[in-house]
This record gives structure tokens, C-alpha cells and sequence, in this order.
């Protein structure tokens, strides 16, 4: 299997998932890291390991749709059979995401379906809710809404400030995000309707085995 990453800033989680593939936690070709802002440091990160990357710019194209198509066009040209969203700040059309059905996946910075859109962690910040943390999801054509694959939580301190939150999500993402993108390159997901179960490991990932809870896949609390 050959997938993408779609990043649109600084490239943190992208920067996991690529260790991840070099040490065989992801046992699948990081193909294309693909970005829509040409200053996007994650570009500067896949090209440092050598990773092929596309740069497309919106105000380049008459219509979200007709940049989507010409995407679509670079993506069957690189052979990419799934897709990883890490901090892409653009809306996919429903024609794409039809495209790629059930093979993207996005990390959101909070327990959704709390605070959804692009201020996650601020949003979870000043609503001082006592409990944060991490959605890992399947994306569908509404925003921050298709099924969850994995959820972490973790208490919000009354010391907290919005930076120590902040590093606290990002640490968390980091380990998450590679777990459950080597749970979809197994076969390990079983989705129906919004339910999606974890199959135990198997030696052939078309067997479904026995679910298995999520708590195997939680990482301890950060200090
Ligand atoms: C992450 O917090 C992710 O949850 C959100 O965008 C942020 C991207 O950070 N979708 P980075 O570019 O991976 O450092």
C-alpha cells in the first residue's frame, strides 16, 4: 500500500508518522506529501528524507472542484491507495472524498464531536472543560464528523495555560496518529455505519478476528 500525508504548516505529525514508516510501525510507502501552501514546513521535512512532494495552490484554479480534479489526476499517477490528513487546512470537495471513501483519515485536537473546526485546542481552552483530548476519525464530506477510529482523553489541570495544552495535545498526537494509521494499513478497522471496530491482529488481515477494546492502543498520560 502507497499513501499520502496532506499538510498544510509545520509538519509535527507528519514528522511522526515518517519515523514511524522507518521504523516498520507502518508497514506501508509514505509516496506523497502533498500541501496546498507552498511555506508549509512539512514540505521542507519530506523533502529532507526524500519524500516526493506537491505543492497545488487554490488561487491557482477557478474552483475547488477543479482543483480536486487535477489532485485526483497526481494521486492515481502516484498510486496513492490512502490518505492521511495532518493539519491540512483546506475543505475537500464530496467528489474527492467519493474518490477516496472510507481511505482518509484526519487527527483532530479535541474529543469530538466537541469543538469542531480548525481552533480545536483553543476552542477546548477557554470553554474550561476539565477533560481534553485526541479523536483520530474516517473522513466523510461533513467537517470533523466521519467515524472514530480512536479517542484519547486526559484531565485538564487548573494550571493548565493554552501553550502547556497545546504541547500536552501535540505529544499525545504524535504516538496516536501512527497507531491508528498501521491499525488501517493491517486491515485491523472494521467500519460500519458510524461504528468502527477493532479487529484483534491476525495473520491475514482479510481474517476478522475478535474486536479489541481501544484501551490496548492508549498512550500513558503526558507529565
Ligand atoms: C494538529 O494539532 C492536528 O490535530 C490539527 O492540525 C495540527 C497540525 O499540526 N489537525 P502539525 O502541522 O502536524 O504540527
Amino acid at each position: 500500500m502507497r499513501f499520502a500525508v496532506f499538510a498544510s504548516g509545520q509538519g509535527s505529525n507528519l514528522q511522526a508518522i515518517i519515523e514511524a514508516v522507518q521504523k516498520g510501525v507502518i508497514k506501508s510507502e509514505l509516496a506523497l506529501v502533498f500541501s496546498d501552501n507552498h511555506k508549509a514546513f512539512a514540505l521542507k521535512r519530506a523533502q529532507a528524507v526524500g519524500i516526493k512532494t506537491l505543492c497545488l495552490e487554490r488561487k491557482d484554479y477557478v474552483s475547488p472542484q477543479s482543483y480536486d480534479r487535477d489532485l485526483l489526476i497526481y494521486l492515481k499517477e502516484a498510486q496513492i491507495d490512502f490518505i492521511v490528513l495532518a493539519g491540512f487546512m483546506r475543505l475537500l470537495t464530496p467528489f474527492f472524498i467519493k474518490e477516496y471513501y472510507q481511505r482518509i483519515l484526519n487527527i483532530h485536537p479535541a474529543l469530538l464531536p466537541a469543538f469542531k473546526g480548525m481552533q480545536g485546542i483553543k476552542d477546548t481552552f477557554t470553554y474550561g472543560v476539565k477533560v481534553a483530548g485526541v479523536t483520530v476519525h474516517f473522513v466523510d464530506d461533513k467537517i470533523d464528523h466521519g467515524p472514530i477510529i480512536l479517542q484519547q482523553a486526559f484531565k485538564v489541570s487548573h494550571k493548565e495555560t493554552l501553550e502547556s495544552l497545546e504541547a500536552r495535545i501535540h505529544k499525545i498526537e504524535h504516538k496516536f496518529y501512527p497507531k491508528a494509521i498501521a491499525l488501517f494499513v493491517e486491515g485491523r478497522l472494521k467500519i460500519r455505519g458510524r461504528k468502527v471496530t477493532i479487529l484483534e491482529r491476525s495473520a491475514s488481515p482479510s481474517v476478522a478476528k475478535d474486536a479489541v477494546d481501544q484501551k490496548e492502543f492508549d498512550s500513558p498520560e503526558p507529565s
